[in-house]
C-alpha cells in the first residue's frame, strides 16, 4: 500500500474515532480544557507548556501591538519590515546569547536556513526520526546537487563512521531534533559537540522546536542549553510551543551567516511577515522569559513531570522515553490499541493525541500526550487512573503483552536523558 493510502486511512479512522481532525466547541480557551461534542476534557495534547498563550500580560501585548500597527503590515520583509521584529530579535539575541532571526514558522524557518547553509558539493545527513519539516527542506536541498543520506536514529557510532568515510570536497551537515516531538527523547548533543569540535568538515543542524522555553537559561532550550556557541552549530526553535505565541527563529553563532539567510533564504523574502498581534505577544513573552519569572515557570513544569513520572512508575506503566520534559509515549505497537485506549480516556474526560508510522517508526504507535502548567495534579493522578485501567484491557484485547510493547525494537532506538538533566 502506498505511504499516502496508509496515512488517509489511518487519518479517516481516527477522525471517525473523534480523535484526528476534530474542532474544539468552546467560545474561548483557559488552556486547560476543550470541549469536544458538548463535553469538557481536560487537554493533554497542547505544547504551550508553561501556559504563557493565555497570559494576560502576552494577549496584552499582542493588543497593544495591533492597537500601533493594525492587523498586518502588508510589505515584503526584504524590502521593509515591522519595527516589531527589531524589538523582539533584540531580546532573542539576549535569551540566546547569539544572533537570532526570526522565522514566520519553524517549517519555513528550515526552508529559509537549510538551502542557503547546504552546497552543492556539501553532504546532508538527516537522523532516521528527524521532523517532518526538515525533511522537505531537505528535498530543496537535494535539488541544489548536494547528497542527501540517512543516519539510524541517535546512532552516533554510525554517524562517525560517515564522517571519517567522507573524501568529497564539501562539508558533511547532520540534521535531528533537540526534543524529538513523538516519543519525546533526546538528541545526544555532548557527543554531537564533540563531533563537531574533531571534524572540522561537520557541520550540526537541530531543530529543537520542542525543548524551547522550558528548558535552560532565560529559557534557550534543551539543545542550547547543552551545546556550545559554535560557527558550525545552527539551531532552530519554535515559538509556537512553549514561548505561547507564533512563529520560529534561527539561532547562529555568528552574524555573518544571519545576514545571509535573512537576504537569501526563500520565505525569508517572499513569505509574509509575522503578524503585529504575534510580534506583540512575542515581545512580551521574550521580557517574561529574560524576567525572574521564568525559573518558577519551568519549575512548576518540572513538579507536574515529576508527578507524571512516578504515578506511571507506580502503575507499571512505562513511557517510551524516560526521563524528565514534557512529551509522555506510551507504546502500544499498533494504532487500533491506542485509539482504543484514547477513546475510552476522551470518554472520561482527557484529551490525548494517538500516533503512529510515519510520525513514530513502523510498529512504533502509542498514545501520546503532554504535560502543561495548566493541569493540575488532580488532573494527571486521574489522567494515570485511567490509562491504569485502559491500557492492559486493550492490549489484551489485540493479544498484545506488556513485555512484548516494551520489547519492539521500534522503542529501542530513543536516547534518554542525560541523568544530571
Ligand atoms: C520538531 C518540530 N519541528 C518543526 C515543527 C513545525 O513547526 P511550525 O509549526 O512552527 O512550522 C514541529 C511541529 O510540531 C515540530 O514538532
Amino acid at each position: 500500500m502506498k505511504l499516502l493510502d496508509v496515512v488517509q486511512g489511518n487519518m479517516e479512522k481516527a477522525t471517525q474515532l473523534g480523535l484526528s481532525q476534530q474542532t474544539a466547541e468552546d467560545a474561548s480557551f483557559d488552556g486547560r480544557l476543550v470541549t469536544l461534542r458538548g463535553n469538557q476534557l481536560v487537554n493533554f495534547a497542547s505544547c504551550s507548556y508553561l501556559g504563557l498563550e493565555v497570559d494576560a500580560r502576552v494577549k496584552e501585548g499582542a493588543i497593544t501591538a495591533v492597537e500601533r500597527y493594525g492587523t498586518f503590515f502588508s510589505s515584503s520583509r526584504a524590502y521593509l519590515r515591522s519595527p516589531l521584529y527589531r524589538d523582539l530579535e533584540e531580546r532573542l539575541d539576549r535569551i540566546f546569547n547569539a544572533s537570532v532571526l526570526v522565522t514566520p514558522s519553524t517549517t519555513l524557518g528550515h526552508l529559509s536556513a537549510l538551502p542557503v547553509l547546504v552546497q552543492r558539493e556539501d553532504t546532508l545527513l538527516l537522523d532516521r526520526q528527524v521532523h517532518a519539516s526538515v525533511q522537505m527542506a531537505a528535498q530543496i536541498v537535494a535539488t541544489s546537487g548536494a547528497q542527501l543520506g540517512f543516519v539510524e536514529h541517535g546512532d552516533m557510532d554510525g554517524l562517525e563512521e560517515k564522517l571519517q568515510q567522507h573524501t568529497g570536497r564539501g562539508r558533511v551537515f547532520y540534521a535531528c531534533d533537540g526534543v524529538y516531538s513523538m516519543y519525546g527523547d533526546v538528541a545526544p548533543l555532548e557527543r554531537l559537540a564533540e563531533l563537531v569540535n574533531r571534524y572540522e568538515h561537520f557541520v550540526l543542524y537541530v531543530d529543537d522546536a520542542h525543548g524551547m522555553s522550558w528548558r535552560g537559561h532565560q529559557g534557550c532550550g534543551y539543545a542550547k542549553s547543552i551545546l556550545p556557541s559554535h560557527p558550525r552549530i545552527v539551531v532552530a526553535v519554535s515559538l509556537a510551543k512553549a514561548f505561547g505565541t507564533g512563529g520560529g527563529a534561527l539561532i547562529f553563532h555568528d552574524s555573518s551567516l544571519r545576514e545571509r539567510v535573512q537576504s537569501c533564504g526563500g520565505p525569508q523574502i517572499f513569505s509574509g511577515q509575522l503578524a503585529p498581534a504575534v510580534l506583540g505577544a512575542a515581545i512580551t513573552s521574550a521580557d517574561i522569559h529574560l524576567s525572574q519569572e521564568l525559573p518558577w515557570l519551568q519549575h512548576e513544569l518540572s513538579a507536574r513531570i515529576a508527578q507524571t513520572r512516578s504515578m506511571l512508575h507506580a502503575r507499571d506503566i512505562a513511557p517510551v522515553c524516560g526521563f524528565p520534559g514534557p512529551i509522555v509515549f506510551v507504546g502500544t505497537i499498533k494504532l487500533e490499541v491506542s485509539m482504543e485506549v484514547a477513546r475510552h480516556l476522551q470518554d472520561e474526560g482527557f484529551w490525548v493525541n494517538v500516533a503512529g508510522f510515519p510520525a513514530t517508526p513502523r510498529n512504533g504507535a502509542g498514545l501520546r500526550f503532554t504535560l502543561s502548567t495548566h493541569v493540575t495534579a488532580d488532573d494527571i493522578s486521574a489522567l494515570c487512573d485511567s490509562l491504569a485501567h485502559h491500557l492492559p484491557r486493550a492490549l489484551d484485547k489485540f493479544r498484545l503483552t506488556t513485555k512484548r510493547v516494551s520489547d519492539a525494537p521500534a522503542y529501542k532506538r530513543v536516547t534518554t536523558w542525560p541523568m544530571a538533566a
